[in-house]
């Protein structure tokens, strides 16, 4: 059985009211990019080097899970890795069961990478992570030929997935919102012979698709309708490249939230990823009247980068159109709190992908405004939250084993008329680990219960 099935010991933490915020953030690597760039090394013939790679508790496991399929992945510095690929359709069979940990983005990207190989892996996780649908994913790989064996309905984990011989190219349309599905039916079309023609109806994250160009793949792109179709000939044969990893703007996104509604904050969060299908927050936040500038624009690691100054700002309630969901869908949870100190009401449209994030996170970020005494509402997949002038603030957040919920409550305690408590940060080593130390290094006041 999984080790992260037994539940550790729980570690809460609780945010205060604090003076400005100043100073310049150091925000670790982007998440998606640094899974991928595992992912894809590990696949690929020869060496991949790695720069920036974010080391959290994902990624790690992710890298652990590589492993396993017979690529070799070290660490040479601070997020200064290399990666030895087998070579597209040389993976081989896991001896052990590969335990995901929290991570939905390793797992089903894993899922796709082998689909195509006749291997067997059988897929675990943490209990967030066998409570999300994997259905999404593994389904429509059964058309390159894969099988699987799942858990009721929805698919969940522990989940074996039996990759296909032989596998030929497909025409797919994904109508899922997810840059996960995508990215699984991509990696799956590396191993398979001929032109994969994949569609997605609407505009998801397109960090695979670029390093997949980065790596040698024939891969092209072309919009269609609110989506695009992505063209990928296999098999590819993918050569180990260098990839360096920009700063995460999801990761950004708390101390930005955090240094507009603490009174008096400027920070400066250098290096920032601000590839358009991500920067829906930022888009946002400038529409809702957030100081925000940015300066140096430029490209870092075949991505768009910039520094980030953020200053302690009036804003007002805005609507974000279910449209704008892709670019920002893990930045509801801090909108949602943001939306608490804003002037009037904010509404978010379309955020069923909330649901089967790492928690519920519609029905989390509810109950964490309800406990700090904000009234919100949810009609269908809308959530409405009425701003205040002062944030009551005062409860305890429960964070379902959600790193996101959990920031994004502890940033509200920031700006509160009292603490907020969060049951339990743990979690939060997934994505941000350095997070309390960057928080209480720019004047943040948090403290153990
Ligand atoms: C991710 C895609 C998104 C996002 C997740 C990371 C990725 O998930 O929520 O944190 O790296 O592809 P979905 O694909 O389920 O939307």
């Amino acid at each position: 059985m999984s080790s992260h099935v037994i539940p550790s010991l729980a570690v809460p933490l609780r945010a205060r009211r604090s003076g400005p915020l100043k100073g310049v953030g150091a925000v670790p690597g982007d998440k998606s990019i640094s899974q991928r760039a595992l992912i894809l090394g590990a696949l690929a013939e020869g060496q991949t080097t790695v720069s920036g790679l974010l080391e959290s508790q994902d990624v790690l496991d992710t890298a652990r899970c590589l492993a396993g399929f017979g690529a070799d992945l070290r660490r040479q510095d601070t997020g200064a890795w290399q990666v030895t690929g087998t070579g597209v359709g040389k993976w081989r069979t896991p001896d052990a069961p590969l335990d995901f940990g929290n991570s939905g983005t390793g797992s089903r990207l894993v899922m796709g990478a082998m689909a195509t190989t006749p291997i067997t892996a059988v897929f675990t996780g943490d209990a967030s992570l066998m409570s999300r649908p994997m259905g999404r994913v593994v389904q429509p790989l059964v058309q390159f030929g894969a099988r699987y064996e799942g858990q009721g309905e929805k698919v969940l984990m522990p989940l074996t997935v039996h990759g296909a011989a032989h596998a030929k190219a497909v025409i797919a349309e994904i109508k899922t919102a997810s840059a996960q599905v995508k990215s699984a039916m991509l990696l799956a079309a590396l191993n398979a012979r001929g032109k994969s023609i994949i569609g997605q109806t609407s505009l998801t994250r397109d960090h695979t698709e670029k390093m997949l160009t980065a790596f040698g793949a024939e891969i092209s792109v072309t919009p269609q309708g609110a989506g695009e179709i992505i063209t990928l000939t296999g098999p590819a044969p993918l050569k180990g490249c260098a990839v360096e990893v920009p700063r995460d703007p999801s990761s950004a996104a708390f101390l930005m939230a955090a240094a507009l509604i603490v009174p008096g904050s400027e920070i400066t969060l250098p290096a920032i990823l601000l590839n358009p299908r991500r920067t829906g927050l930022l888009q946002t936040l400038i529409e809702m009247g957030a100081d925000i500038t940015t300066a140096n624009k430029r490209s870092g690691g075949g991505e768009e980068v910039g520094d980030l100054t953020i200053r302690h700002s009036k804003l007002r309630g805005v609507t974000v159109p279910a449209a704008r969901a892709p670019s920002m869908i893990d930045e509801y949870p801090i909108l949602a709190v943001l939306a608490a100190f804003a002037e009037g009401e904010t509404r978010m449209l379309g955020l069923e992908e909330l649901r089967v994030k790492e928690s519920d996170r519609l029905a989390a970020i509810a109950a964490g405004l309800a406990a700090n005494g904000v009234a919100c509402s949810i009609t269908g997949d809308d959530l409405m939250v009425r701003g205040m002038a002062s944030v009551p603030g005062g409860g305890t957040v429960i964070t379902h084993m959600d790193h996101r919920i959990a920031m994004s409550f502890l940033t509200m305690g920031l700006a509160s008329q009292n603490p907020v408590t969060v049951d339990d940060v743990a979690m939060i080593a997934t994505s941000f680990p350095t997070y309390r130390d960057l928080m209480r290094g720019l004047g943040a006041a948090m403290e153990a219960e």
